[in-house]
């Protein structure tokens, strides 16, 4: 029987209350806000979260991904415009984001629309990146299936091609900002009595209503 397993399992989330009034009007502003508490906290990757997308056939899938930016439009992160998140994207733009800060008891749930950046934004990001970083993203066919040793080939022939280390862009690879639609806040309370609020949009106005936990 393993249906126990993890039953033992149960931290108490003791924080204060995340209250209505608190709340900022404007969604961007409160996430803001909570991503500036996971920074000041020193947690590992405070600007880590799951982006799930939706194939074709209706299957989801998930992944970890780095946020790069914040917009007014939305949040920006970077990928291979070629691989699996891609494509599904390609074909159903809408995706949900979530940052999960384990230690602040705190998580953000994002739903929105993806369009890509535009190329130039793409290109100051990439130009940012250590070298080693942009020979590793313009020479990895991200999502496919490679053979032994395939990758260390593409790398090196792309080293062989640029020996001063000026690879640039491909057009495969860049930002997307998501633009959510909608925003949850969750912080963890005494007793599983949970704060939850939502954000929904509503023409440019936010909605906020609180949901049980
Ligand atoms: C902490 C962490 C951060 C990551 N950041 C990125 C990222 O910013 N961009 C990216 O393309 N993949 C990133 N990855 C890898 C993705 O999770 C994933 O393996 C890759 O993007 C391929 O996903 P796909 O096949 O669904 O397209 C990260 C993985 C982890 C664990």
């Amino acid at each position: 029987m393993t249906v126990d397993r993890f039953g033992a399992l149960r931290t108490e989330y003791v924080n204060a209350p995340l209250a209505r009034d608190s709340l900022a009007p404007d969604p961007a502003q409160q996430f803001t806000a909570w991503l500036d508490d996971a920074v000041a906290a020193n947690l590992e990757e405070p600007n880590a979260f799951v982006l799930s997308t939706v194939g074709e056939d209706g299957a989801p899938s998930a992944r970890t991904l780095l946020l790069k930016g914040l917009q007014p439009e939305g949040l920006v992160f970077y990928t291979n415009y070629r691989s699996r998140k891609a494509r599904e994207i390609g074909t159903e733009p809408r995706v949900s984001a979530l940052f999960l800060w384990l230690p602040l008891h705190r998580q953000v749930r994002i739903e929105g629309r993806v369009t890509k950046v535009d190329p130039e934004t793409s290109d100051q990001y990439f130009a940012s990146r250590p070298v080693d970083s942009r020979f590793a993203s313009a020479a990895s066919p991200q999502s496919d299936v490679v053979d032994e040793g395939q990758l260390e080939q593409l790398l090196d022939d792309l080293k062989a091609r640029y020996p001063d280390g000026n690879v640039p862009r491909p057009a495969h690879w860049g930002g997307y900002c998501l633009e959510p639609s909608s925003y949850e806040f969750w912080q963890g309370r005494e007793a599983r009595f949970h704060d939850r609020f939502r954000y929904l949009k509503s023409g440019s106005d936010w909605r906020i209503d609180r949901l049980a936990p």
